[in-house]
């Protein structure tokens, strides 16, 4: 979590940097700060809460050409002014912006910095400190401080300081967080994401883990740590400014969602070839062949994709597959088959517990498949192999796009290697996924009786429960995590079956209870399972598809395969969820406490 931009060039460094943390805004929203260097000091500003609360200190009379952001999700110390980024060293010379936690900070503190008086709670204040005490104590250049502080440090970093009595220059490093340099014409760039800077170039250089970088306003020096310089070339950045802003939506959420017919359809485009039949790279589909049991690994809206991930490869492709939650597997690893294969699901790509599995998974050589949505991201980079989701960059931070897209590359792959092996898919994956696409567009035309019903639902209710049986149950389950994570309902998805082993008690006049009826094998099972709440005073709102649908149901979703009805019966959900958010008030491409990407353990 946590976004860090960087500035060096001619032009007002401030409003650049503003821009740019408004676009990293979804790593974190706690707090704000910037610094900037002019002839006379290090100027720094920084505040609580969003942006625009740091847009409002911001002194528009401080002229400057070179500087540093920072936005906040919080881990060591509070949401306060105080430990919001930048963070200085005692003496001011140095200031520094950081994302990621260094785990060794309290260590680090008794050992060398035991005389310092620490300004804020934060494990990053204790970077800064460093490299202070190695140029005074120690007499070091500033690079041969930072490089000493780096070897020092346990954990994950992106960091970004500048020297205010030392020459015009950005010092940045990274290890395992994201950072990114761009290029441009007499400036240079630095940034978490490049979504940040696209504002001024789409030329971007990756940083690996332990590089130190040097960036100037006309130059960029990478090094290892161990002084040796390293040669990497640019790339564009494949991202449409047009993309990352909201245009006429209230947010980007809704936007989003609206989107999800174009990503199914961009999808079977993009993995069709010139004959349209599905396709993907080869390598992908033997290492997958050659598996005896995959292992999806994953969190939060991608492990439930993932579920239903499960359900396409074993019916589909007839192999084996386990679910696992990223930061569960990482302690707590199951027996593995003889020949796993593992594939990590993650819109972002940074997801630190996925991280820490993959690269576990890495040493005991074992083959590894990434589905994200970021290209270039450290799953993607680290893994053997990466199957994109073409979803385009999702900035709320409630998923959407990104679950139906990685379901729906799920079932490309499941497919294809069905194909591979020979054995008979009956049914037109492609003309399916075409129709999945079109029952989308009619959900998202129908937003007007879903605010209804979320109205209807849940106002005022203290909490909702989800449920469904088979297929169904997963989709309970995301639709009961957006729910919660944007409305701050409490809402629970369940196993039909489930709730009379104990949550029925729950159960009071007027409980939403939401039921997901879209499969025939379980259609009537459901129905009883709400009656039985009903019969306790529940609310029901049963969401059906074409063909199953009966007299007493809310919503009725359009036909589709029954193995892809997760894609469709998700949208209202979705929708419901949206406008509760909307209802009470919330920040839905905001909510309390979250960051879009979870980078921390
Ligand atoms: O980027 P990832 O897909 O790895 O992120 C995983 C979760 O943090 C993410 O899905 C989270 O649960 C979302 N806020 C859900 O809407």
């Amino acid at each position: 979590m946590c976004g860090i931009v960087g500035y060096i060039g001619n032009q007002d460094a401030k409003e650049i940097l503003l821009k740019g943390l408004e676009k990293l805004e979804y790593r974190g929203y706690d707090s704000a700060g910037i610094a900037v260097k002019n002839e006379e000091a290090v100027h720094v500003f920084k505040e609580k809460g969003r942006i625009a609360n740091l847009r409002n200190i911001v002194d528009e009379t401080v002229a400057a050409t070179m500087g540093i952001g920072h936005t906040r999700w919080a881990t060591h110390g509070i949401p306060s002014k105080e430990n919001s980024h930048p963070h200085q060293s005692t003496s001011g010379r140095f200031t520094l912006v950081h994302n990621g936690v260094i785990e060794n900070y309290e260590q680090l503190k008794r050992e060398y910095l035991s005389d310092v008086e620490f300004a804020s709670d934060t494990d990053t204040e204790v970077v800064v400190q460093l490299i202070e005490k190695f140029v005074t104590e120690e007499n070091l250049e500033v690079l041969e401080a930072f490089r000493k502080t780096l070897t020092l440090l346990q954990g994950s970093y992106a960091i970004a300081f500048l020297d205010e009595s030392g020459s015009d220059t950005l010092y940045v490093a990274k290890n395992k967080s994201p950072l990114l340099v761009g290029l441009g014409d007499d400036f240079n760039v630095i940034a978490s994401d490049a979504m940040a800077m696209l504002q001024v170039t789409d030329e971007y250089v990756e940083i690996m883990d332990k590089e130190i970088v040097l960036v100037t306003k006309d130059q960029v020096t990478i090094e290892n740590l161990q002084g040796e310089p390293v040669k990497r070339p640019s790339y564009k950045a494949e991202l449409d400014a047009s993309d990352i802003e909201k245009g006429t939506y209230p947010f980007y959420m809704l936007k989003e969602i609206d989107e999800q017919p174009l990503v199914i359809r961009k999808i079977i485009q993009t993995y069709q070839d010139d004959q349209g039949q599905l396709t993907i790279n080869p390598d992908i589909i033997t290492t997958v062949n050659d598996a005896d049991r995959i292992y999806i690994i994953a969190a939060g809206t991608s492990y439930h994709a993932g579920l239903v991930g499960k359900q396409l490869i074993e019916t589909i492709a007839e192999i084996p597959v386990e679910v696992h939650i990223a930061s569960e597997f990482g302690y707590n690893m199951p027996l593995l088959s003889k020949k796993p294969l593992f594939v990590f699901i993650s819109q972002s790509g940074e997801t630190a517990d996925s991280r820490a599995v993959l690269v576990h998974v890495k040493e005991l050589g074992y083959p590894t498949l990434t589905l994200t949505n970021v290209p270039g991201s450290t799953l993607s980079r680290e893994a053997d192999y990466t199957l994109l989701l073409h979803a385009g960059p999702e900035i709320a931070v409630a998923s959407t796009k990104a679950y139906t897209a990685q379901i729906a590359v799920m079932s490309i792959l499941a497919k294809v290697v069905a194909d591979h092996k020979q054995k008979e898919v009956p049914f037109d994956l492609v003309q399916e996924l075409g129709l999945v696409a079109n029952a989308m567009e009619v959900l998202c035309d129908s937003k007007e009786i879903l605010e209804i019903m979320s109205k209807e639902y849940f106002t005022d209710t203290p909490n909702a429960f989800f449920i469904g049986r088979g297929i169904d149950y997963y989709v309970c389950l995301e639709g009961s995590l957006k729910l919660k994570e944007i409305s701050y309902i409490q809402a629970e998805g369940f196993a039909g079956g489930e709730l009379k082993h104990g949550t029925i008690a729950l159960i009071e006049d007027g409980t939403p209870i939401i039921a997901v009826a879209t499969q025939a094998s379980v259609n009537l099972s459901i129905r009883g399972n709400v009656k039985e709440v009903v019969s306790r005073g529940a609310n029901p709102c049963i969401i059906s598809m074409k063909g199953l649908d009966m007299d007493e149901d809310s919503f009725v979703i359009p036909e589709v395969h029954e193995l892809l009805t997760p894609l469709v019966s998700v949208v209202p959900l979705q929708l419901l969820a949206y406008y509760a958010a909307i209802q009470r008030g919330c920040d839905v491409d905001k909510p309390r406490n979250l960051a879009k990407s979870v980078t921390v353990e």
